[in-house]
């Protein structure tokens, strides 16, 4: 089992976009348990009508178990947020960091039965997203370009090495090919990132803005599309890096 967050602190970057279509790609060979830990619960209400309490409760150690829920997909379950998880974060923070590495580490391996692990975040650094993010095998950051993300990749790298977790890579999302700042941005990160880096970007596109409308994936809505294959070489490139 690999286990891989998809980590930002900047809101709207892509994070619950990729974890679903990542899902989704990785689910063709692989089974999946995607964990929503944002309380906006929008990747859960992709997978699931009604998201489930619950991952709160762990979070304030008590000795909930967390059973992962069927979704539309065979090969993918979801263990899904909702609002009242934000309640949990003071508590939390309250614990020793002992006690704090294994609650994330119960909520990152609570099931087994998984190839690959998919971890949605909220676009926060606090205590939970710090040490479920350090529970994690690899973390993958989407940045959507612009000269302000670009300036903030530093703190977000800072933050994934302060959790001793493994930086897999950065990737850009919502990438326009006709605008020469985007071009020139994407040289600049490239620059910055060497070689984690990830050659695949996801392009701009209202394949896959209009597919989470739709609730399908962008391979399922237009997969012909070179957006709708985008996250299928995404996948492909993180498995080359993490592995099978
Ligand atoms: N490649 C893309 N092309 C067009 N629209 C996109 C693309 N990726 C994401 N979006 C749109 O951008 C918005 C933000 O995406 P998403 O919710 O995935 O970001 P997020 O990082 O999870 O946000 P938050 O930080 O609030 O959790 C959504 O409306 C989504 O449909
Ligand atoms: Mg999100």
């Amino acid at each position: 089992m690999k286990s891989i967050a998809i980590y930002n602190n900047k809101g709207g970057c892509g994070k619950s976009t990729s974890v679903i279509n990542l899902a989704y790609e990785f689910s063709v060979h692989s089974k999946v348990l995607v964990i929503d830990t944002d309380g906006q619960s929008n990747t859960s209400r992709f997978f699931v009508n009604d998201p489930k309490n619950g991952l709160e409760r762990v979070l304030l150690g008590e000795n909930e178990v967390l059973t992962a829920e069927n979704t539309l997909y065979d090969n993918i379950s979801i263990i899904s947020a909702t609002a009242a998880i934000n309640n949990a974060v003071g508590t939390f923070g309250g614990f020793s960091e002992e006690k704090q590495r294994g609650i994330a580490e119960s909520i990152v391996n609570a099931n087994g039965d998984f190839d690959y692990v998919i971890v949605d975040l909220p676009p926060a650094m606090n205590v939970v997203t710090e040490h479920i993010v350090g529970a994690c095998d690899y973390v993958f950051v989407p940045v959507e370009l612009g000269t302000f993300a670009i300036q903030g990749i530093p703190k977000v790298t800072n933050v994934i090495s302060k959790c001793k977790a493994q930086f897999g890579g950065a990737f850009i999302n919502k990438f326009d090919k006709k605008n020469s700042a985007d071009i020139t941005l994407l040289q600049m990160f490239s620059k910055l990132m060497g070689d984690k880096a990830l050659t695949t970007t996801i392009p701009y596109s209202k394949v896959i803005k209009n597919s989470i409308s739709y609730k399908t994936t962008a391979r399922e809505y237009m997969g012909w599309t070179n957006a709708g294959k985008a996250f299928g070489q995404l996948a492909e490139e993180i498995i080359e890096r993490i592995g099978e």
